[in-house]
């Protein structure tokens, strides 16, 4: 699934600018700089597929790749921007849930979180509205090169608390480093799971 050929095919600004559906596709979704294009880039294999920056606000489009035919990875802006001017952050909002309220392909969303900040109001936020559009989610850990192993692990324990009684949460959640790897093929195991489903 991973090892074929990865290419950027659309980028959408507006709501009604989505590209036709095609196959199945997945959505990285998160606050803005969690990781979310270092992570697509470290699933595929490609290191300037999608582009990275230690600047917020990097991605203000959705970026949809297709990994051979049948999967579709959309990288996402970045929510919860305080730096971005008033009337781009209401945009991307427009956009973001547009985009994740309506996509009948759309098969799971990774909300990515910074393993050494946790699950933040604007994080809830989304989480609900995945849970009321049922909309599949999985919480992925960002960053894990960074905390402590123990203060990684209480990391895990607690946010998987908070995930208990949200319908729409997968229940495993990982922990991962782009930088280091950790935790990247057992995330392609989940999606590849989640394709065979
Ligand atoms: P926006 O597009 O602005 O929303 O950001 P993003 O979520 O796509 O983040 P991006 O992948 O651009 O990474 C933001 C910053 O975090 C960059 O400086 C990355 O080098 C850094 N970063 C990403 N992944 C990791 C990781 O696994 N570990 C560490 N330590 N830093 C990381
Ligand atoms: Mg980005």
């Amino acid at each position: 699934l991973f090892a074929g050929e990865a290419g950027f095919v659309w980028a959408a600004s507006k709501a009604d600018n989505l590209p036709p559906m095609k196959g199945v596709e997945i959505a990285f979704a998160g606050r803005s700089n969690v990781g979310k294009s270092s992570l697509v880039n470290a699933l595929t294999g490609r290191k300037t597929l999608a582009r990275t920056s230690h600047t917020p606000g990097r991605t203000q489009e959705l970026n949809f790749f297709d990994l051979g035919e049948a999967l579709r990875i959309v990288d996402m802006p970045g929510y919860g921007y305080a730096a971005a001017a008033k009337e781009k952050v209401a945009s991307w909002t427009r956009l973001i849930k547009a985009y994740l309220r309506g996509r009948a392909n759309l098969a799971r969303v990774y909300v990515l979180i910074d393993s050494r900040h946790g699950l933040k109001p604007n994080d809830l936020e989304v989480l609900d509205l995945l849970d009321v559009s049922a909309v599949s989610y999985q919480v992925v850990l960002t960053k894990g090169d960074e905390p402590k192993a123990a203060d990684l692990d209480r990391r895990i324990a607690e946010t998987q608390a908070a995930l208990a009684k949200r319908p729409a949460a997968f229940p495993i959640i990982r922990p991962t480093s782009s930088r280091t790897g950790e935790g990247v093929s057992e995330l392609r195991s989940d999606i590849a799971r989640l394709l065979a489903e």
